[in-house]
């Protein structure tokens, strides 16, 4: 990587130091075999419930119990209750999830404490060049925390902000009628809601199983896993959403604890190549963020254009990167770990001081770049509670 040197001047005002920067390409420098990685070790988790309020237990937590095809995800949109983070959530769960496991005498130590998110979007950058994204860094008693950039997530999902009040198009499944990006993003929770249940197959009535489809869809309620991780030398701390577990009870050899599982949405594959293409891309996104808390199926949703479900396939998350590897050959899984390792080393070397560091990607722009935007403190990337309890 380059960095440049501010020039030395007397007079104020100082000038702005000069962003480090971390080139994407050449690729070639992180093939290979993939530096050593330690598997996702779960340290905690905690819920969401219906009205978001944090909870410290596991009672977000929901089994997957195969969806029924053919059936329509655009059923219920009027009803979909959205929820949408009105305010800068920054770390602020996940923190106090790490005071209390310390307050019961555990130690949680490590290199970066990160919601999972900003790993997939670093992750992916090398194989995507329409990647952009905004972060802010701080480093506090050896860690560096990094969170989101909100205005820029708002921004990203504003198309669905409307759901709630948006009347779904006249009629879904006619063909010069696009669906909306709302009515896209309500397919995925949709299929969620067809997917999933409260309680493990075996405690769940027939009743409530073939009732699922007049469920009111609503993504108030999580369940989020916390796990210790490394890319070689690295050591995470990160919290991620998981969708849910392949239900042990209907499947005498699920491990224990068992399975986490990730639920996806798709359109479905016609004879194109271009068409396997387009979803080996996207197999890159579900892969990263699957891998990055240890979550080992991935389960995809194939939906027509217009959302009529026709088929479900179950991946094994490890076996994913070579699927593409033998497919369309489109990403390669050990150069985004070699690009993360060097990346978060990057970093270390990078965020040394005191302040605020914003860590930015342009979308065409190959270059991480990486500048100090505030002198000194924290920001508001720590918690008061966590800073606290630190002192
Ligand atoms: P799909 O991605 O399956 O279509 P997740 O898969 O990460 O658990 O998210 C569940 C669903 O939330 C997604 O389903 C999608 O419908 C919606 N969603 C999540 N993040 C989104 C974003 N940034 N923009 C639009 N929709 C999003
Ligand atoms: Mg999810
Ligand atoms: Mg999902």
């Amino acid at each position: 990587f380059r960095s440049r040197t501010p020039p030395t001047s007397s007079l104020p005002p100082k000038p702005a130091p000069q962003p480090i920067q971390f080139p994407i390409q050449p690729l070639q420098r992180f093939q290979g075999s993939s530096a050593s990685i330690k598997r996702p070790r779960e340290i905690a988790s905690f819920s969401f419930d219906d009205n978001h309020s944090y909870l410290e237990d596991d009672s977000g937590i929901q089994y997957y119990c195969a969806p029924q095809i053919g059936a329509d995800l655009c059923e219920g949109f009027e009803r979909f209750r959205y929820f949408e983070e009105k305010e800068d959530p920054h770390l602020d769960t996940l923190l106090t999830r790490l005071v209390s496991l310390e307050k019961k005498g555990e130690r949680v130590r490590a290199d970066f404490v990160t919601w999972r998110g900003m790993v997939t979007k670093i992750m992916t950058s090398p194989y995507d060049k329409f990647a952009s994204f905004e972060m802010f860094a701080t480093l506090h008693d050896g860690t560096i925390y990094i969170e989101d950039d909100f205005p820029s997530r708002l921004a990203d999902c504003a198309s669905q902000s409307q759901s709630q009040h948006s009347q779904p198009p006249r009629n879904p499944h006619s063909p010069q009628n696009r669906p909306s990006q709302e009515m896209m993003t309500y397919w995925g929770y949709k299929f969620e809601t067809l997917s999933l249940l409260p309680t493990p197959l075996i405690e769940t009535s027939r009743d409530f199983i073939e009732n699922r489809r007049d469920m009111v869809v609503d993504n108030h309620a999580q369940y989020v896993s916390v796990i210790t991780t490394a890319f070689g030398p690295h050591s995470l701390i990160l919290g991620g959403e998981v969708d849910g577990v392949w239900d042990a009870k209907s499947d005498p050899d699920t491990p224990d604890p068992p399975d986490y599982i990730e639920l996806k949405t798709a359109e479905e594959l016609g004879g194109d190549r271009r068409d396997v293409l387009k979803f080996e891309r996207k197999l890159l996104k579900f892969w990263a963020q699957s891998f990055l808390l240890g979550i080992s199926k991935v389960i995809v949703g194939f939906r027509s254009k217009h959302g009529i479900l026709r088929a479900v396939e179950v991946y094994d998350t490890n076996k994913i990167p070579g699927m593409v590897r033998t497919g369309t050959g489109c990403w390669d899984g050990n150069t985004c770990i070699n690009f993360t390792t060097a990346f978060l080393g990057h970093l270390k070397q990078t965020i040394k001081d005191d302040g605020v560091y914003k860590i930015s990607l342009k979308k065409n722009g190959g270059v991480v770049e990486v500048s100090k935007i505030q002198e000194r403190g924290t920001g508001k990337i720590i918690s008061k509670e966590f800073l606290g309890w630190r002192k």
